[in-house]
Protein backbone atom coordinates (compact mmCIF):
# COMPACT_ATOMS: atom_id res chain seq x y z
CA UNK A 1 0.00 0.00 0.00
CA UNK A 2 2.65 2.75 1.03
CA UNK A 3 5.04 1.96 -1.86
CA UNK A 4 2.16 2.48 -4.03
CA UNK A 5 2.32 6.08 -3.13
CA UNK A 6 5.64 6.58 -5.44
CA UNK A 7 8.99 7.29 -4.50
CA UNK A 8 9.08 10.15 -2.28
CA UNK A 9 5.68 9.23 -0.67
CA UNK A 10 6.01 6.29 0.84
CA UNK A 11 8.57 6.25 3.76
CA UNK A 12 9.52 2.41 2.95
CA UNK A 13 10.93 3.99 -0.24
CA UNK A 14 12.81 6.45 1.23
CA UNK A 15 14.36 4.21 3.63
CA UNK A 16 15.63 2.18 0.45
CA UNK A 17 16.42 5.93 -1.09
CA UNK A 18 18.28 6.85 1.72
CA UNK A 19 19.61 2.75 1.65
CA UNK A 20 21.13 3.05 -1.86
CA UNK A 21 22.44 6.35 -2.33
CA UNK A 22 24.29 5.46 1.20
CA UNK A 23 25.72 2.66 0.15
CA UNK A 24 27.06 4.42 -3.08
CA UNK A 25 28.35 6.85 -1.24
CA UNK A 26 30.33 4.46 1.09
CA UNK A 27 31.69 2.92 -2.43
CA UNK A 28 32.83 6.34 -3.47
CA UNK A 29 34.44 6.85 -0.23
CA UNK A 30 36.72 3.87 -0.33
CA UNK A 31 38.00 4.91 -3.63
CA UNK A 32 38.74 8.07 -2.60
CA UNK A 33 40.12 7.19 0.23
CA UNK A 34 42.86 5.07 -1.89
CA UNK A 35 43.20 7.80 -4.17
CA UNK A 36 44.18 10.35 -1.05
CA UNK A 37 46.20 7.73 0.62
CA UNK A 38 49.11 8.34 -2.35
CA UNK A 39 49.31 11.61 -0.89
CA UNK A 40 51.33 10.15 2.52
CA UNK A 41 53.49 7.81 0.31
CA UNK A 42 56.86 8.07 1.42
CA UNK A 43 59.28 8.59 -1.63
CA UNK A 44 61.32 6.16 -1.18
CA UNK A 45 58.72 3.82 -2.40
CA UNK A 46 58.80 5.26 -5.88
CA UNK A 47 61.94 3.22 -7.46
CA UNK A 48 61.83 4.91 -10.78
CA UNK A 49 63.04 1.14 -12.79
CA UNK A 50 58.99 0.43 -11.61
CA UNK A 51 56.92 3.66 -11.53
CA UNK A 52 59.08 4.91 -15.00
CA UNK A 53 58.28 8.37 -14.96
CA UNK A 54 56.32 8.73 -11.87
CA UNK A 55 59.01 9.41 -9.37
CA UNK A 56 57.30 10.63 -6.25
CA UNK A 57 53.84 11.14 -4.50
CA UNK A 58 53.47 14.29 -6.16
CA UNK A 59 53.58 13.49 -9.39
CA UNK A 60 51.35 10.05 -9.07
CA UNK A 61 48.80 12.13 -7.23
CA UNK A 62 48.47 15.01 -9.72
CA UNK A 63 48.26 12.07 -12.60
CA UNK A 64 45.60 10.09 -10.51
CA UNK A 65 44.20 13.56 -10.41
CA UNK A 66 44.23 14.08 -13.96
CA UNK A 67 42.86 10.88 -15.17
CA UNK A 68 39.75 11.45 -12.84
CA UNK A 69 39.26 15.05 -14.94
CA UNK A 70 40.16 13.38 -18.58
CA UNK A 71 38.43 9.56 -18.58
CA UNK A 72 34.83 10.12 -19.43
CA UNK A 73 33.01 7.12 -17.58
CA UNK A 74 34.99 8.61 -14.37
CA UNK A 75 33.47 11.59 -14.67
CA UNK A 76 29.34 10.01 -15.67
CA UNK A 77 30.16 8.69 -11.92
CA UNK A 78 31.02 11.54 -10.49
CA UNK A 79 28.06 12.91 -11.61
CA UNK A 80 25.79 10.13 -10.37
CA UNK A 81 27.48 10.77 -6.67
CA UNK A 82 26.65 14.76 -7.00
CA UNK A 83 22.85 13.42 -7.92
CA UNK A 84 22.89 10.89 -5.02
CA UNK A 85 24.52 12.80 -2.38
CA UNK A 86 21.83 15.67 -3.24
CA UNK A 87 19.20 12.72 -3.13
CA UNK A 88 20.54 11.51 0.38
CA UNK A 89 20.25 14.53 1.79
CA UNK A 90 16.54 15.68 0.24
CA UNK A 91 15.49 12.13 1.49
CA UNK A 92 17.17 12.78 5.57
CA UNK A 93 15.35 15.92 5.21
CA UNK A 94 12.00 14.24 4.46
CA UNK A 95 12.36 11.53 6.54
CA UNK A 96 13.38 14.23 10.12
CA UNK A 97 10.16 16.06 8.98
CA UNK A 98 8.06 13.09 8.72
CA UNK A 99 9.42 11.71 11.96
CA UNK A 100 8.54 15.11 13.55
CA UNK A 101 5.10 14.63 12.64
CA UNK A 102 4.41 11.51 13.39
CA UNK A 103 5.14 9.46 16.72
CA UNK A 104 3.88 6.17 14.33
CA UNK A 105 6.46 4.58 12.09
CA UNK A 106 9.86 6.16 12.52
CA UNK A 107 12.57 5.69 10.63
CA UNK A 108 14.66 2.70 11.72
CA UNK A 109 11.94 1.75 14.63
CA UNK A 110 12.89 -1.55 12.58
CA UNK A 111 16.48 -1.68 13.96
CA UNK A 112 17.67 -3.76 16.68
CA UNK A 113 16.40 -0.28 18.91
CA UNK A 114 19.88 0.74 19.34
CA UNK A 115 19.92 3.69 21.58
CA UNK A 116 23.64 5.03 21.22
CA UNK A 117 24.16 9.05 20.75
CA UNK A 118 25.06 8.71 17.27
CA UNK A 119 21.90 6.92 15.86
CA UNK A 120 19.53 9.28 17.54
CA UNK A 121 21.51 12.10 16.11
CA UNK A 122 22.28 10.82 12.63
CA UNK A 123 20.72 14.27 11.93
CA UNK A 124 23.11 16.50 13.69
CA UNK A 125 25.94 14.44 12.02
CA UNK A 126 24.61 14.28 8.29
CA UNK A 127 24.85 18.40 9.31
CA UNK A 128 28.60 18.23 10.42
CA UNK A 129 29.62 16.79 7.13
CA UNK A 130 27.18 18.61 4.72
CA UNK A 131 29.00 21.96 6.02
CA UNK A 132 32.55 19.83 5.63
CA UNK A 133 31.29 18.44 2.57
CA UNK A 134 31.07 22.16 1.17
CA UNK A 135 34.13 23.62 2.66
CA UNK A 136 36.13 20.83 1.37
CA UNK A 137 34.31 21.22 -2.38
CA UNK A 138 34.93 24.73 -2.29
CA UNK A 139 38.64 24.17 -1.48
CA UNK A 140 39.49 21.51 -4.12
CA UNK A 141 37.31 20.30 -6.69
CA UNK A 142 35.41 24.10 -7.41
CA UNK A 143 39.21 25.20 -8.17
CA UNK A 144 40.39 22.23 -9.60
CA UNK A 145 37.20 21.13 -11.81
CA UNK A 146 34.80 23.56 -12.42
CA UNK A 147 37.06 26.93 -12.05
CA UNK A 148 40.10 25.13 -13.09
CA UNK A 149 41.89 27.82 -11.40
CA UNK A 150 44.36 25.24 -10.01
CA UNK A 151 46.48 22.78 -11.88
CA UNK A 152 48.76 21.41 -9.30
CA UNK A 153 46.40 19.47 -7.02
CA UNK A 154 49.07 18.12 -4.98
CA UNK A 155 50.89 21.40 -3.77
CA UNK A 156 47.40 22.74 -3.27
CA UNK A 157 46.36 20.12 -0.75
CA UNK A 158 49.43 19.99 1.43
CA UNK A 159 49.41 23.30 1.35
CA UNK A 160 46.08 23.50 2.80
CA UNK A 161 47.05 20.65 5.71
CA UNK A 162 49.92 23.04 7.03
CA UNK A 163 47.15 25.38 7.78
CA UNK A 164 46.07 24.15 11.86
CA UNK A 165 42.48 25.16 11.70
CA UNK A 166 41.90 23.12 8.78
CA UNK A 167 43.20 20.06 9.94
CA UNK A 168 40.97 20.61 12.89
CA UNK A 169 37.82 21.17 11.20
CA UNK A 170 39.21 17.91 8.55
CA UNK A 171 39.38 15.96 11.94
CA UNK A 172 36.01 17.01 13.12
CA UNK A 173 34.84 16.49 9.57
CA UNK A 174 35.63 12.58 9.50
CA UNK A 175 34.77 11.51 12.73
CA UNK A 176 31.31 12.92 12.64
CA UNK A 177 31.43 10.63 9.02
CA UNK A 178 32.93 8.08 10.99
CA UNK A 179 29.98 7.56 13.70
CA UNK A 180 27.33 8.42 10.64
CA UNK A 181 28.63 5.23 8.93
CA UNK A 182 28.85 3.11 12.11
CA UNK A 183 25.08 3.47 12.09
CA UNK A 184 23.96 4.19 8.46
CA UNK A 185 25.79 1.06 7.10
CA UNK A 186 23.56 -1.07 9.70
CA UNK A 187 20.80 0.70 8.87
CA UNK A 188 20.87 0.57 5.21
CA UNK A 189 21.04 -2.97 5.06
CA UNK A 190 18.09 -3.36 7.84
CA UNK A 191 16.33 -1.18 5.10
CA UNK A 192 17.05 -3.17 1.88
CA UNK A 193 15.09 -6.36 4.03
CA UNK A 194 18.42 -8.11 5.77
CA UNK A 195 16.35 -9.02 9.45
CA UNK A 196 17.84 -12.04 10.27
CA UNK A 197 19.83 -12.63 13.90
CA UNK A 198 23.17 -13.94 12.81
CA UNK A 199 23.33 -11.15 9.36
CA UNK A 200 22.46 -8.48 11.52
CA UNK A 201 24.70 -9.56 14.14
CA UNK A 202 27.18 -9.81 11.24
CA UNK A 203 26.89 -6.41 9.70
CA UNK A 204 26.53 -4.60 12.99
CA UNK A 205 30.37 -5.93 13.63
CA UNK A 206 31.38 -5.30 9.74
CA UNK A 207 29.75 -1.98 10.18
CA UNK A 208 31.79 -1.02 13.24
CA UNK A 209 34.89 -1.88 12.42
CA UNK A 210 34.65 -0.84 8.54
CA UNK A 211 33.74 2.67 10.13
CA UNK A 212 36.86 2.55 12.47
CA UNK A 213 39.60 1.85 9.66
CA UNK A 214 38.01 4.52 7.02
CA UNK A 215 38.04 7.03 10.28
CA UNK A 216 41.51 6.41 11.09
CA UNK A 217 42.55 5.72 7.48
CA UNK A 218 40.77 9.75 6.16
CA UNK A 219 42.25 11.10 9.89
CA UNK A 220 45.81 10.18 9.29
CA UNK A 221 46.16 12.06 6.46
CA UNK A 222 45.94 15.45 6.95
CA UNK A 223 47.86 14.60 10.43
CA UNK A 224 50.96 13.53 8.47
CA UNK A 225 50.72 16.26 5.81
CA UNK A 226 50.64 18.49 8.90
CA UNK A 227 53.43 17.06 10.56
CA UNK A 228 56.18 16.24 8.10
CA UNK A 229 58.65 18.12 7.06
CA UNK A 230 58.51 19.40 3.62
C1 LIG B 1 41.83 13.88 4.20
C2 LIG B 1 41.11 13.39 3.35
C3 LIG B 1 40.70 13.96 2.02
C4 LIG B 1 41.43 14.53 1.02
C5 LIG B 1 42.92 14.77 1.00
C6 LIG B 1 40.52 14.85 -0.05
C7 LIG B 1 40.88 15.46 -1.24
C8 LIG B 1 40.00 15.78 -2.26
C9 LIG B 1 40.38 16.44 -3.48
C10 LIG B 1 41.79 16.87 -3.83
C11 LIG B 1 39.26 16.59 -4.24
C12 LIG B 1 39.14 17.27 -5.66
C13 LIG B 1 39.57 16.33 -6.75
C14 LIG B 1 38.61 15.20 -6.92
O1 LIG B 1 37.49 15.45 -7.36
O2 LIG B 1 38.98 14.08 -6.57
C15 LIG B 1 38.17 15.98 -3.51
C16 LIG B 1 36.87 15.88 -3.96
C17 LIG B 1 35.81 15.40 -3.22
N1 LIG B 1 35.88 14.96 -1.92
FE1 LIG B 1 37.56 14.71 -0.81
N2 LIG B 1 39.25 14.47 0.31
C18 LIG B 1 39.31 13.95 1.58
C19 LIG B 1 38.26 13.49 2.34
C20 LIG B 1 36.94 13.51 1.95
C21 LIG B 1 35.85 13.05 2.76
C22 LIG B 1 35.97 12.50 4.18
C23 LIG B 1 34.72 13.22 2.01
C24 LIG B 1 33.30 12.91 2.35
C25 LIG B 1 32.75 13.13 3.49
C26 LIG B 1 35.11 13.78 0.73
C27 LIG B 1 34.24 14.09 -0.30
C28 LIG B 1 34.62 14.58 -1.53
C29 LIG B 1 33.69 14.78 -2.64
C30 LIG B 1 32.21 14.47 -2.64
C31 LIG B 1 34.46 15.29 -3.70
C32 LIG B 1 34.00 15.61 -5.14
C33 LIG B 1 34.23 14.31 -5.91
C34 LIG B 1 34.40 14.42 -7.41
O3 LIG B 1 34.15 15.44 -8.02
O4 LIG B 1 34.79 13.40 -7.99
N3 LIG B 1 36.46 13.93 0.72
N4 LIG B 1 38.64 15.53 -2.31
Amino acid sequence: MLEKKGLFRSSVSRKNVMAITGLFIIFFLIIHLIGNLILIIPDSYFPIEFWGNVENAHDMYNAYSHFLVSFWPVSVIAWILYSFLLLHVIDAILITLKNKQSKGEKYQKTDSGSSKWYARNMGLLGTVIGIFIIIHMAQFWLKYKVLEIEHDLYSLVIATFKIGWYVILYEIGIIALGFHLVHGIESAHISLGFHQKRVLKFIKTFALWFSIALTILYAIIPLVIYFKEL
